[in-house]
């Protein structure tokens, strides 16, 4: 990696507003100009064929990178069940099948877990950062349990089922900003964050 510049704009590597809403909020505060994949309707969707999430992150920031030449940040989140020995993990995205929804995956998780009394869990993000001078990754973990029933509706994906440590509410019952204090991908924004802080103008 060469001595890394700060940019003027970055392209986040996703179409879903959920998650770009999260992280245009958290990288606001460093002045930087925000683009996602939804400004570049030329961009394709990218196959997620990788099977790690840091693997799969690289795709689509390489393939955002290529595309647009401007240094892009991609992240890949999965959650991780310990009684279900990590899984759905890499596949979180598609764990009930093909046609997936964030409902279908939620109920199939709280059908397989039923008979299970360990209910640790943990979100766990890959954040890939791609520019001219090399590539980056970041990470951030949140630990947590998963109910037997989704309680709220903000959010997106596993979040009404999941109960972060320390709190009584699930992901789904926090407003976006207490969630983006202590979420998994708020965490690897945060260490990105610091690290283009780190650069000397
Ligand atoms: P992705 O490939 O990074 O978009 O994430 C894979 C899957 O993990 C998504 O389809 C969601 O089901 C789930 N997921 C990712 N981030 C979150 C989150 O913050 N809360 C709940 N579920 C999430």
């Amino acid at each position: 990696m060469k001595q890394l510049k700060r940019p003027d704009t970055i392209v986040l590597a996703s179409r879903n507003s959920n998650k770009i809403e999260e992280l245009h909020a958290i990288l606001r505060e460093i002045g930087i100009k925000i683009k996602s994949s939804l400004d570049f309707p030329q961009l394709n969707e990218v196959e997620e064929t990788a099977d790690t999430l840091e693997g799969n992150a690289y795709l689509k920031a390489l393939y955002t990178f290529e595309s647009t030449g401007l240094p892009s940040l991609a992240d890949d989140t999965g959650l991780e069940v310990e009684a279900l020995n990590g899984r759905p993990g890499v596949k979180s995205a598609r764990y009930s099948g093909e046609k997936a929804t964030y409902k279908s995956n939620m109920y199939k998780l709280l059908e397989e877990m039923e008979l299970h009394e360990n209910r640790r869990a943990q979100f766990r993000t890959s954040l890939v950062y791609i520019s001219e001078e090399g590539s980056l990754v970041f990470h951030g973990v949140s630990k947590g349990v998963i109910l037997r029933e989704p309680k709220g509706d903000k959010g997106f994906g596993y979040d009404p089922v999941f109960m972060p440590d320390g709190m009584d509410k699930t992901f789904a019952e926090l407003s976006a900003e207490e969630k983006n204090k202590i979420s998994h991908r708020a965490r690897a924004v945060q260490e990105f964050v610091r690290f283009i802080k780190s650069i000397k103008k």
